[in-house]
């Protein structure tokens, strides 16, 4: 069995907690024990330019990030774990990829049009404080995935889309070049979105709700007696699955420590006891890793150490494959003819698999679909379905005749994509 590359990135612009630690550190440690997975973790340090131009912030959680990976007992031998800046063949690709991104795609990220939302409710102009980083940033985090052929991508909900667009751009580049890029899919996680914050809301920087996973105990104890409870006396008995206590203790808990508290709930225990039982539950599970960690943080030549050499890992797998990307687009040694054995090897790529043909369809399908969205959405919210897709199929119809050659064919493509993808209304 061929392995599966795992790959994810962790933007250095704060401090590690709780819902980090259940929603991606720890499932992203046991996926790289799975010995049928070959695992890329970095931290994206590039990426934190975006969003945060405090130096020191962005220099101490990348710190802190690194050394709480460790502490949790990632193995550096196991999985290639680094820093995206240390890479610099990503930021090569990053170049050669935007040349291959229409704005148009860029234009519709969530991420860049939220930050436009809040301007025009703010009465700021459009462009008012975005950055061509953040506008660009799916580009970014595409060469971060495809530098690697990475197949799985661990995210969260916010992401997915960024994952389909690097789909897109690698289904450009391969239909433009040559088929070099596997298209990555993400994985959503949904279990461990809904790790609850201080106020109950999903734990996150941006709620301000969370609890740093390294907190020492008596900050630990001071976080968790202010978890927000109802009013519900000692000696009432209490829903379990409503409440923040108990979720969080649950999910470092086992299934009989869980019935175990569930029955306690149902007893009517009070919630400063309930807060207690879940600190010291707590604080138990995390001294050792907290040990590890202070003393990480006082080695943090070793942890360098350790990012070198995930560093050197990745540019063996990253600086080859580059070579051969620059050759596809055109950059090449003004004597490169290619020796027999390149090309004979050039042959051989060219020669696509049906696997690779396959995919190289499926990324101009995706790329056509994403552009036809609208019409598809236009379809799906009308009341009646099938005569809305009825009437499209017939306007797009209309087109097909009114155009000419090049773009008659691009909008019979098109045609053919929507009549395929509405086929339950077209009866
Ligand atoms: N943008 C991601 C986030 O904010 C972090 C990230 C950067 C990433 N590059 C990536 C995640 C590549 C997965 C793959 O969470």
């Amino acid at each position: 069995m061929t392995k599966q590359t795992v790959l994810t990135g962790i933007t250095t612009t704060g401090t590690p907690h709780i819902g980090n630690y259940l929603g991606a550190i720890k499932p992203a440690i046991e996926a790289s024990l799975n010995s049928n997975n070959n695992s890329y973790f970095f931290l994206a340090d590039y990426h934190a330019l975006i969003k945060c131009h405090d130096p020191d912030r962005v220099a101490r959680s990348t710190r802190e990030i690194a050394a709480t990976w460790l502490a949790l007992g990632l193995d550096t031998d196991k999985a290639t774990f680094y820093r995206q800046t240390d890479v610099p063949e990503i930021t090569e690709l990053t170049w050669i990829l935007t040349c291959m991104t229409s704005k148009g795609l860029m234009n519709r990220s969530h991420a860049y049009k939220a930050s436009v939302d809040v301007n025009r409710e703010t009465g700021r102009q459009d462009d008012d404080d975005i950055t061509m980083g953040l506008f660009s940033y799916p580009i970014l985090m595409a060469a971060d995935i495809l530098m690697f052929n990475a197949d799985i991508i661990p995210v969260g909900k916010d992401q997915i889309q960024h994952i389909e667009m690097a789909r897109d751009i690698a289904g450009r580049f391969n239909h433009t070049y040559s088929p070099l890029f596997n298209l990555p899919e993400a994985q959503v996680d949904e279990q461990t979105q809904l790790i609850p914050g201080l106020d109950g809301r999903k734990m996150s920087k941006s709620y301000d709700n969370t609890i740093p996973l390294f907190s020492s105990s008596d900050e630990l104890y001071k976080l968790i007696k202010q978890i927000k409870t109802d009013t519900l006396e000692p000696g009432e008995p209490k829903d379990a699955d409503s409440s923040t206590i108990f979720q969080l203790y649950a999910n470092f808990a086992t299934a009989t420590e869980q019935a175990q508290m569930r029955t306690k709930f149902e007893n009517g225990i009070g919630w400063g006891d309930a807060k207690k039982e879940l600190f010291e539950f707590l604080d138990s599970y995390l001294t050792k890793p907290r040990e590890e960690y202070n003393h990480l943080m006082h080695d943090l030549a070793y942890v360098e150490q350790q990012l070198h050499k995930g560093a050197d890992k990745a540019r063996s797998y990253a600086a080859p494959f580059l070579e051969q990307i620059r050759n596809a687009v055109g950059i090449r040694p003004l004597t490169w003819q290619g020796s027999s054995a390149v090309q004979t090897e050039e042959k051989k790529e060219k020669e696509q698999s049906a696997e690779q043909i396959a995919r190289a369809e499926e990324g101009r399908r995706r790329a056509i679909l994403m552009q036809l969205k609208p019409m598809l959405d236009r379809v799906n919210n009308a009341a009646d379905k099938s005569s809305e897709a009825q009437q499209l199929i017939a306007e797009k119809e209309s087109e097909v005749e009114t155009l000419k050659k090049k773009a008659k064919q691009k909008a019979q493509n098109e045609l053919d994509l929507l009549r395929e993808e509405l086929a339950e209304f077209l009866g």
